[in-house]
């Protein structure tokens, strides 16, 4: 099914088993291979770099569509990751398309958050970066940010007239905030007015976040806030101002959807247009790989069987034992000596 099979090796489909690994502390701090990520993924390919055992990355972050954000990881690990191989924290926005494809709505976040909505089929999307630049003086704070530059190239010929007087009829939190303080200040613009800032007011558009990760791990020692965060930030200050509090939806782990979703791609993955089992393959096992109790293990643990969870010490969790509240059912120091376990518990 799909173009995946071109890359499948026959070996994969009959797989009994199959692999979710989250990204950020597992696979990568910041932009660099953590834990012999490279070399475990590796032994998930055969000689001939055909997918031997389906895997795909289960991850909260995200801020680039599936495919660059494919290229991107192949490019980082030294594999062939395909973008159906993707599952991102803003991946179950396309399913949102049908009800605001054609509704301007506006996109925020780091990378490219409105390219992001566009290859999801949104027609009316504006980056937050856009969006701002069309009000004079929204951000009283912005005179002295000059050496900020949005990042989000995606910018159609619209007329700032056009913008201005259409309602915003929803924000979409991609991925993690650059610029908490422009963000903050126009969202609550956006979702007090009822999406015309700075106008009257009207019921609140709908806020969707890609997820609500309080923390994550990066490069640096400890964890670094993520977009539960900002939310928290959002949600305090909003409900301060405004008479209703704030209505949202957080997609991403630990959401039982997001494993049910990871096991259909893994069965789609799975099955070649060759297979016998095409429609009905069955895994006795998934793995979840993860490095944050309270998101990956905790979601993992929720959805149930065939979930198996791991615990990796090379990110949230540095503990040295199980996790009292969220205890995994196996706990490792990296992403290696997880593949070598199910490795070998498969083989
Ligand atoms: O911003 C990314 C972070 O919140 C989580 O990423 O890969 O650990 O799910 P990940
Ligand atoms: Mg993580």
């Amino acid at each position: 099914s799909r173009s995946f099979s071109n890359i499948i090796s026959p070996e994969s489909n009959r797989s009994s088993f199959g692999i979710a690994f989250d990204i950020d502390g597992v696979i990568l701090l910041g932009s660099s291979p953590v834990g012999g990520s490279p070399g475990a993924l590796r032994r998930l390919y055969d000689d001939s770099g055909a997918l031997r055992i389906p895997f795909l990355f289960l991850t909260n972050g995200g801020g680039l569509p599936e495919s660059k954000r494919a290229s991107e990881m192949s490019h980082l690990l030294g594999v062939n990751v395909s973008p159906f191989q993707m599952l991102q924290g803003h991946s179950p926005f396309r399913k949102l398309v049908n009800r605001f494809g054609n509704e301007l709505v506006v996109a925020a976040g780091k990378g490219e958050p409105a390219e992001v909505m566009s290859n999801y089929g949104f027609k009316n999307v504006v980056s937050m970066d856009e969006y701002a630049s069309y009000f004079d003086n929204i951000d009283p704070l912005e005179p002295y940010k000059k050496s900020m530059v949005g990042q989000d190239g995606h910018k159609e010929l619209r007329s700032r007239e056009n913008v201005l007087s259409q309602r915003v009829q929803a924000a979409f939190i991609v991925s993690d905030p650059v610029d908490w303080s422009r963000d903050i200040q126009v969202l609550c613009d956006i979702l007090r007015t009822g999406g015309l800032p700075g106008k009257d007011f009207g019921p609140q558009p709908h806020l969707y976040f890609a997820s609500d990760d309080l923390d994550y791990q990066t490069a640096f020692p400890t964890e670094r806030l993520g977009m539960g965060a900002f939310r928290i930030a959002l949600e305090s200050i909003f409900n301060r101002i405004h008479d209703n509090p704030l209505e949202y939806t957080s997609f991403g782990k630990p959401n039982p959807f997001v494993f049910k979703n990871a096991e259909d791609v893994l069965k789609e993955i799975a099955t070649s247009p060759h297979s016998s089992t095409e429609g009905s393959h069955h895994f006795r096992t998934l793995y979840m790989i993860g490095d944050n109790p309270k998101i990956d293990i905790r979601g993992a643990r929720q959805a149930g069987s065939p979930w198996f969870s791991i615990l990796t010490r090379t990110g949230v969790f540095k503990g040295k034992d199980n996790h009292a509240e969220f205890p995994a059912d196996l706990v490792v120091d990296t992403v290696e000596e997880a593949v070598d376990f199910i490795l070998t518990r498969e083989s």
